[in-house]
């Protein structure tokens, strides 16, 4: 079995998963805390998952049914492949690169990964895509929307072109929506073969807490919920996300703050010779440096973590660099500046 591999130790700044680099805000926190003090810790969940689903399902105006919540959205899309899987004849396509994870579960599924090369420049040929999916009467495709590790974004109208035009389930990976905007969840009901998958650990800051959330037809919910273990999350964390939820306009200058470092060091980073830059809707930038492993290891030596993706398919000599506070970007971008220059 391939395994996830990614890099942690104690790093001066942390920019190699695509957190939030911030702790919650503090009107948030300050609610958060008072809601734990008020937790039964003898007692399995109850109704937490339900009320969060609740609130969910009024914010997309559907029933809560159609909502899955998760721990984090990796146990959902996990279980969505487990459910969709199952064989090495059920094929599952995703482009790559995308998110590694999925030919992980792609593989922990039994089933047969069908990967769809981006172009070089990683756009996706969406032609290309819904052609495999026909030519491999496949079970389910993937979108990660905006994509991780490239940054780049489909339409609502490629998505919808897409939806048009295969039969499969389909997965829309919305991770990062909260930094593009432009959800497909608004489709859902016209296309009862889609699926959104969100998560709470990017615009929201709660990687901690392992909470996500799929939206989705009854016959699908009710499939993945069929694949959990019983009492599959924690209290602690359903409650924390309930209250974020609840205060989700006070993300939104976090969130704008992560937008606007990405624009910002999107132009520093372009000035940098041999240096290029795709273009991003995420919290994070993708570069290719021709000496991206020695820029890796440099990095590393002064305590600065971004993401390298070794020689994974497409990736050879690039990092991706998530976007932290305006000092943390700042100290990066002199750090790898000095690199390129011939000074570190
Ligand atoms: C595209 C994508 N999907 C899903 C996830 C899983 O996120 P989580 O399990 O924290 O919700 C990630 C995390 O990096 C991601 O990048």
């Amino acid at each position: 079995m391939p395994s996830y591999d990614v890099v942690e130790r104690d790093w001066n700044i942390k920019v190699n998963a695509n957190e939030c680099n911030m702790n919650l805000p503090p009107l948030v926190a300050e609610r958060v805390m008072s809601r734990l003090s008020r937790v039964a810790f003898n007692r399995y969940p109850n109704e937490e998952e339900n009320a969060l689903a609740e609130q969910i399902a009024r914010n997309f105006h559907v029933e809560c049914d159609n909502i899955c919540l998760g721990n984090g959205s990796s146990e959902i899309v996990e279980k969505l492949f487990y459910v969709f899987g199952g064989s090495t004849e059920r094929k599952i396509v995703y482009p790559e690169p995308s998110f590694s994870m999925y030919r992980i579960y792609a593989k922990a599924a039994d089933a047969t990964g069908v990967p769809v090369a981006l172009r070089e420049d990683y756009t996706l040929d969406i032609e290309k895509f819904i052609q495999t999916v026909k030519a491999s009467n496949a079970a389910l495709a993937v979108i990660c929307n905006p994509n991780n590790p490239t940054g780049g974004a489909l339409t609502l109208a490629e998505i919808e072109y897409i939806a048009q035009n295969i039969s499969c389930a389909f997965l829309v990976d919305e991770a990062y929506i909260e930094f593009y905007g432009q959800t497909a969840s608004g489709l859902l009901k016209k296309y009862p073969h889609l699926i959104i998958a969100r998560t709470f650990s990017k615009a929201y800051g709660l990687a901690s807490c392992r909470v996500g959330y799929m939206l989705a037809s009854k016959e699908i919910t009710s499939m993945v919920k069929k694949a959990y273990m019983p009492y599959h999350m924690n209290v602690l964390s359903l409650v924390v996300a309930d209250i974020c939820y609840q205060m989700r306009q006070e993300f939104i200058p976090h969130i704008q703050m992560m937008i606007s470092e990405r624009k910002r060091m999107a132009e520093e980073y372009k000035k940098l010779n041999d240096v290029t830059v795709y273009p991003s809707e995420t919290n994070f930038l993708l570069i290719h440096y021709k000496a991206a492993v020695e820029l890796n290891k440099a990095l590393m030596e002064a305590g600065i973590g971004v993401r390298s993706f070794g020689n994974a398919p497409g990736l050879e000599n690039t990092l991706r660099i998530s976007m932290g506070r305006r000092e943390e970007n700042d100290s990066v971008l002199k750090f790898i500046k000095a690199f390129v220059e011939g000074r570190a």
